[in-house]
């Protein structure tokens, strides 16, 4: 278990992340909560993969705008938050909910990102 990990219950679909790493299993509805892997690759090919524009000081994280194909926005499937990595272990996060465009922009003090997550309530977490 490290620092920013997110995981999930089965039974209950409640989604956590660690702020603290402690003891190795996270109990939820009596079992212990799955761990979300970072999926990744390329953004061309993958819809789920987080796609980051930078304009001046303005970072821009997408998922499948930038391709003309918009992740769907619906109740039963949707992008849950989208979160920007910046240097010095900083993070941003916007949260979405359905109806919501699949994009997050942000604005940054210093442009030197690290990268991006962003969470499917069915298809789980992606990082670019
Ligand atoms: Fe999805």
């Amino acid at each position: 278990m490290k620092q920013k990990s997110v995981y999930k219950c089965a039974i209950c679909k409640k989604v956590i992340e660690i702020l603290n790493p402690g003891a190795p299993e996270t109990i939820c509805c009596g079992q212990a909560m799955n761990l979300m892997e970072e999926k990744t690759a390329d953004w061309k090919g993958e819809k789920h993969v987080p796609k980051i524009t930078i304009e001046g000081n303005k970072v821009t994280v997408d998922v499948g705008v930038s391709m003309g194909t918009p992740h769907p926005m619906t109740e039963e499937h949707y992008i849950m938050w989208i979160e920007l990595i910046c240097k010095d272990n900083c993070y941003k996060r916007k949260f979405l909910k359905p109806g919501d465009e699949p994009k997050a922009t942000f604005v940054v003090a210093d442009i030197e990102v690290v990268g991006a997550r962003e969470y499917c309530n069915l298809h789980g977490l992606w990082k670019s």
